[in-house]
């Protein structure tokens, strides 16, 4: 792209070359547009949306040259909304940012309970106060709004966004769940699709001000947990594993994916540690406990041991996953703000 910013031009082009653009978009009122991520109108049509007249059209072109260039503009900058329509990445700094951390939870393989760590590390963290929103990133295989049973479908939010839905407990939640006539239907989406669903769940949904937007990934390191994150702006990544040599093996390619991908892992979750009877008496029941071995291997810390409990899988099941409480997660959720707090 050429150094001078004309009508033709792609808004989202624009946006992503000169972050600093942002707020002359929205000093003229045209907060919509300034979306970098779902806009792909050029700012000649975004003008004509807003039904702005030639002259004002050519102005924003006149302020979006200056503010590239350091000189004063016509309008107030005002600062864009962070948090919907425009990716933290682009956000000043931390104060700007409406959603203060955004992280995902991933694990090397399926059914080792990632879901499910995400879903009751949300619950944990709500309950210590914190304002807390659930990504549902696995768009073919949701889970997220059944645990928390969350029934509807969002509606159209005050400014134009998408209102998620709120649990009992007031987390909010978007899943794609949400937007299928049945839950059994199947979304049979490929790559591109399911990348730009995910932009949408971030940009265009209003989450208003969140301390964690928890990101509960797809199954594996292959293209689809890839793709969400590479579509979101992730600020640390939390890895679930369970006691078997084959899923240490497996998150090792999880750590070589996140360092691929430059990114923070947060830490480590030992998930179906072992089987506690009610006599107190512990079993490993999928071999002994590899916390160890993951802490050395990923350099970050062991954020939880979680025990099996077979009642969870009722809760789950019948969308109350918030009744759920154990000593185990709400230490979970303790170790994961400090070593936030240690990293930042
Ligand atoms: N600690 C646990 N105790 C009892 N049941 C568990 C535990 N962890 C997970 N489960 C159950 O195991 C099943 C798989 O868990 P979950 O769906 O969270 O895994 P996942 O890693 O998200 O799977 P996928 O890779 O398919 O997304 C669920 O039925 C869940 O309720
Ligand atoms: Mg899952």
């Amino acid at each position: 792209m050429a150094d001078t910013i004309t009508a033709d031009m792609i808004i989202h082009d624009v946006v992503s070359r000169y972050p600093a653009t942002v707020k002359v978009f929205h000093g003229h009122g045209l907060p919509c547009t300034a979306c970098a991520v779902g806009s792909r109108e050029s700012v000649a049509q975004g003008a004509r949306t807003h039904r702005f007249t030639p002259e004002k059209l050519d102005q924003i072109v006149k302020d979006l040259n200056a503010v590239i260039n350091g000189e004063p503009v016509s309008v107030a900058p005002k600062k864009a909304p962070v948090g919907r329509g425009v990716p933290l990445t682009m956000a000043n700094s931390a104060a700007d940012r409406k959603i203060k951390q955004v992280i995902a939870i991933m694990s090397g393989k399926g059914g080792v309970g990632k879901s499910l760590v995400t879903g009751l590390l949300a619950v944990s963290l709500r309950r210590q106060g914190q304002r807390v929103g659930v990504l549902d990133g696995d768009i073919t295989g949701p889970s997220i709004a059944r645990m928390f049973g969350t029934k509807g479908q969002p509606t159209k939010s005050p400014n134009g966004g998408i209102e998620p839905l709120v649990s009992k407990g007031g987390i909010k939640i978007m899943s794609m769940n949400m937007f299928l006539e049945r839950e059994s239907d199947p979304v049979v989406w490929r790559g591109p699709m399911v990348s730009s669903a995910i932009k949408q769940f971030y940009s265009d949904v209003d989450w208003g001000e969140l301390d964690y937007l928890l990101v509960d990934l797809p199954p594996g390191t292959s293209d689809a947990p890839m793709t969400v994150m590479q579509a979101l702006p992730v600020d640390g990544v939390v890895i679930v594993s369970s006691p078997q040599m084959l899923a240490t093996m497996i998150v090792m390619k999880c750590i070589n994916m996140v360092r691929q991908l430059k990114g923070l892992i947060v830490g480590v979750v030992e998930n179906m540690a072992y089987f506690e009877t009610p006599n107190g008496e512990r079993y490993e029941i999928f071999g002994p406990s590899n916390g160890t071995e993951l802490v050395s291997m990923t350099g970050a810390p062991l954020l939880g041991h979680l025990p099996i409990d077979p009642s969870l899988t009722t809760l789950c099941d019948s969308g109350r996953v918030e009744e759920y409480y154990a000593e185990a997660y709400e230490e979970l959720a303790g170790n994961f703000v400090n070593t936030l707090k240690i990293k930042r």
